[in-house]
């Protein structure tokens, strides 16, 4: 069935946007509207057409292409989870036949196996031009250096910023993740003015920058594109702080294409415009499954309008935000900052508890480094939080116990949980190349 596949017009269809894709989008929100239907047309006709997946999936929930005729009728698809896609692994999500597919990334399944994602030219050429509006959007410009420490591999991090960086007709460095101290080098001698990395990680080029007695508050760097993973208000607070940066969100998944299906505007920094024109935002209730009103707290669901590789319909991201009114981009939604992945929600004592509400709280703490984590254990019954945080300079016991309890108290006043806090040596907890691992999961198996 795959090899008779047509040449998805998806990204042709509809009326043509005014500006090149590269470019922030003045589309007002009418013909967005319009413009959206008809990729949502074309892209469910895709996919139902080349995907035996999305066919059983749209049969077993009464529709059929023909069906979808507004916005609204979007509600009638089925939601896709990784789930499917690893029912479907390695190749079986892909509505073009293999030869057309020019790249494949995986994400790291924790468990079992990667989810794989694939690409045709005119898919990267489309994740070029996103990432290009989305560091525009950030305030860099052509002619910049932008120095890219995402990490480069399977992981779409590296790569989908490198092709942006060049589409923008910018400077890529593509120095991927690790060996900080020739990062802090490669800053100092090229001067960037953007870096590109996950936000625990530029902590770490932080301190490295530090350690070979640099000011990171007089390097060349002006602006920050921090994103695949989830950080706080506190945390631009403490980057912007350190070095006049502007901090700036990015985010994406591999499912629904990789980094750039939302940025937040370096003018506005209220939350993240999400692109869509190639991608249409929900938000539901994780539970129930029934959509939600824009500015309701719950998971965003993403449905590709363009992909040509592997269209998705309704992909359940895990992620938890709310859908507000463009700013920056007037016709385009924001998404909050993400608060984290319904799978990170810690439940203590039944009480719903993030890594980033923690954050917040050991950001407060001026005498505290922002590196921390949080511990999982069940002694007896209760699951059981500690929460790990080191101090920027050694403390003496009575300083290092008077942190923690003052840290304990502003958990349990302002999350509600309650926590034990260990102040470990300065340096001792641990430092990620990538995406920091702030739970640590030591509950007994079953
Ligand atoms: O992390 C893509 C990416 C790379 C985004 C570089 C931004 C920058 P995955 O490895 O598939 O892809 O992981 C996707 O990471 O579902 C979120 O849970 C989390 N995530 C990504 N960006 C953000 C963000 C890349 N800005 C998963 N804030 C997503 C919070 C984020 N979480």
């Amino acid at each position: 069935m795959a090899a008779m596949t047509t040449e998805s017009p998806a990204s042709t269809t509809g009326p043509a946007p005014a500006l090149p894709d590269h470019e922030i989008p003045t589309i007002e929100v009418g013909p967005l509207r319009e413009l959206q239907l008809s990729r949502l047309q074309a892209t469910v006709r895709h996919a139902h057409d080349n995907v035996p997946h999305y066919r059983a999936a749209l049969q077993d929930n009464g529709v059929h292409p023909d069906d979808v005729r507004s916005l609204d009728d979007l509600a009638r698809l089925p939601f896709t989870t990784k789930a499917d896609l690893r029912a479907n692994y390695p190749f079986g999500m892909f509505a073009v036949p293999r030869e057309r597919i020019v790249r494949l990334h995986a994400s790291s399944g924790t468990t079992g196996r990667p989810t794989v994602v694939g690409y045709t030219a005119s898919d990267i050429d489309t994740w070029a031009d996103l990432m290009a509006r989305s560091i525009r959007l950030a305030g860099g410009h052509p002619g910049d250096i932008v120095h890219v420490a995402y990490g480069y591999g399977l992981f779409t991090g590296g790569l989908g910023a490198h092709y942006g960086v060049e589409r923008l007709g910018a400077t890529v460095v593509p120095v991927s993740g690790g060996m900080t101290e020739r990062q802090v080098q490669l800053i100092t001698d090229f001067g960037p003015r953007v870096i590109m990395v996950t936000p625990s990680y530029f902590l770490s080029l932080l301190d490295g920058m530090e350690r070979a007695g640099i000011d990171p508050a007089t390097t060349s760097l002006k602006v920050g594109i921090f994103g695949a993973e989830p950080w706080t208000e506190a945390m631009r607070q403490e980057i912007e702080g350190r070095t006049g940066m502007d901090a700036v969100d990015i985010y994406g998944l591999s499912e629904v294409m990789g980094p750039g299906v939302a940025m937040e505007a370096a003018t506005t920094k209220d939350g993240l415009h999400l692109w869509e024109d190639h991608f249409y935002p929900e938000v539901i209730d994780p539970v129930t499954e029934e959509v939600l009103p824009d500015g309701e707290l719950g998971e965003l669901v993403l449905t590709s309008l363009t992909k040509q590789a592997m269209p998705v319909l309704r992909y359940r991201t895990r992620d938890l935000t709310r859908l507000l009114p463009g700013t920056a981009v007037p016709s385009m939604r924001r998404m909050q900052k993400i608060t984290g992945r319904t799978d990170d929600m810690m439940i203590i004592r039944g009480v719903n508890v993030f890594p980033t509400q923690i954050e917040e709280h050991v950001l407060a703490e001026p005498r505290l480094s922002p590196y921390f984590q949080c511990v999982l254990t069940q002694p007896g019954r209760m699951v059981e939080l500690t929460v790990l945080v080191e101090p920027l300079e050694q403390l003496d016991a009575g300083a290092a116990d008077a942190i923690a309890r003052e840290l304990e108290r502003a958990v349990k006043t302002h999350v509600g949980t309650t926590c034990r806090v260990q102040v470990r040596d300065p340096g001792t907890i641990e430092r990620s190349i990538g995406k920091a691992r702030r739970i640590v999961d030591e509950r007994p198996k079953n």
